[in-house]
């Protein structure tokens, strides 16, 4: 196994099926154009075989299925169903659930009992302002769908002050009444937010986002596993909801996280844009790759920040959250 010298290793693997989205969220994309696949992405069964290759090899144990958007690629049936047979602990999914009704047959017959939703207003106009995409109603609907299926959901809403900074206490209050977990998730200064003034005009901390929430609730800090990127607050009696705060209290100290790109590439940090390409390991047999995926590992290990996440270039779309 391979750890650092903070004790860090890779158990906790997003896999991106695609760079394609239908989505063109503010946040993430500037000129509002939807994104395309990568040029040469992975089929299915590489993909599979590029996870079964690391969890031999960094012994991988929790795995989330990313995009772009997951649910846009006709690969995502065959990828789900085959990473639902393997021997992980945790497998979850995120999407913009534009797709989760069309996709909700193929969600039964795998098995899959965990996915988050990034959803970051409850109001029509803004949610057409924000992800320039979709639907909302599409999306309410899908949530109603997988809660009757005993799915357990989670919300990932990014607050933005010159947006949706309205809907803070609305979100939660309707994840509250259906037993969801609701994640603010503070911006992170990615892709176009990495340089110039967007980051810091739309930026609401965590300090911000408690203090409109006291507004309305009372809370208490609660435990969150070790390798967890939320800050978690219980209200009692109501539920619970957490912050993923970069900036305020950064996790970089206890990350387990190791990126997959649809192209084929692992990726040690989201604040990192070196890359490491498994293609060339896929059709050797394992006493070859398997040394070589310990090299690239303990490259792609030493990635990852000492501290806090730095602002990168390398845009969440293709590599998932
Ligand atoms: N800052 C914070 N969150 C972001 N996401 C995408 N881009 C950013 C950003 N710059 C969120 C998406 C999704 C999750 C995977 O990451 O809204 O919920």
């Amino acid at each position: 196994m391979i750890v650092d010298k903070l004790g860090r290793r890779f158990r906790n693997l997003r896999v991106s099926l695609t760079a394609a989205c239908n989505y063109a969220c503010t946040y993430c994309v500037p000129d509002g154009k939807r994104l395309v696949p990568a040029k040469n992405e992975m089929p299915a069964t590489d993909l599979l075989k590029a996870v079964k290759l690391l969890q031999q090899a960094a012994g991988i144990d929790k795995l989330r299925i990313t995009g772009g958007e997951p649910l846009v690629t006709p690969k995502f049936d065959d990828f789900l169903l085959g990473v639902m047979q393997l021997p992980l602990e945790d497998v979850s999914l995120t999407t913009n659930g534009q797709l989760l009704g069309k996709k909700r047959a193929v969600i039964r017959e795998s098995g899959i009992k965990r996915i988050n939703v990034s959803l970051d207003t409850l109001n029509p106009m803004r949610f057409k302002q924000i992800a320039r995409g979709g639907d909302l109603h599409t999306v309410l609907e899908n949530i109603d769908a997988m809660l009757e299926d005993g799915v357990r959901l989670k919300i990932n809403m990014v607050p933005l002050r010159t947006q949706n900074q309205a809907d803070v206490l609305a979100m939660l209050d309707y994840c509250l009444e259906r037993g969801i977990e609701l994640r603010y998730i503070e911006l992170m200064r990615m892709g176009h937010l990495a340089t110039g003034n967007g980051f810091q005009a739309d930026f609401l901390s965590m300090a911000a986002l408690l203090d409109i929430i006291s507004e309305k609730y009372e809370f208490a800090r609660t435990d969150a596993p070790y390798d967890s990127t939320a800050a978690r607050f219980q209200i009692p009696g109501a539920g619970v909801f957490g912050i993923i705060a970069n900036e305020s209290e950064p996790f970089c100290r206890t990350c387990t996280r190791l990126r997959l790109s649809s192209d084929g590439y692992l990726y040690g940090c989201l604040s990192n844009s070196r890359r490491h390409s498994m293609q060339a390991l896929l059709d050797l047999p394992s006493y070859q790759s398997l040394p070589k995926l310990q090299n690239i590992l303990m490259g792609a290990l030493a990635d990852k920040q000492l501290a806090a996440f730095q602002g990168e270039t390398t845009v969440m779309k293709f590599i998932g959250g």
